[in-house]
């Protein structure tokens, strides 16, 4: 009888629509951990994070595989060593023409292809 209590209320969490968590990453030049909120500043505000961390997910550690912009954001677009891409010595600007290679495979792509919309917003 458990056994078939259990298979019904897996049913039932397998039919249910599971809504995807929206996901706010935010690339900041110059903002050190303290500078937040959330993070322990008290004097300065910044009450919209400081809301995304507490009703959403706060990580309280994260590791840039590069101390530049360009090879950093690529890493993490890529998931894979700036390096790998051509990107590690590279400061893009909108006067570069050249970015990515297109055969690479980046975190927006992936997420499109699990029904996300996805935005760049601010610095390219
Ligand atoms: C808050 O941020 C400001 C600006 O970076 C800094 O001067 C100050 O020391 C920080 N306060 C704390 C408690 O970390």
């Amino acid at each position: 009888m458990a056994y078939l209590t259990l298979a019904v209320l897996g049913l039932c969490t397998i039919g249910q629509a599971i809504e995807p968590p929206n996901i706010v990453l935010f690339v900041v030049d110059d903002l050190g951990i303290g500078d937040v909120g959330s993070f322990g500043n008290d004097s300065l505000r910044t009450p919209y994070i400081d809301s995304i961390c507490k009703n959403g997910v706060k990580l309280e550690h994260d590791l840039a595989s590069a101390a530049l912009c360009t090879p950093s954001r690529a890493a993490m677009m890529t998931s894979r060593y700036a390096v790998r891409s051509g990107m590690s010595h590279v400061i893009m600007s909108l006067m570069v023409a050249n970015g990515l290679p297109r055969s690479e495979w980046t975190l927006p792509q992936m997420l499109k292809q699990e029904g996300y919309a996805t935005a760049l917003i601010g610095k390219d």
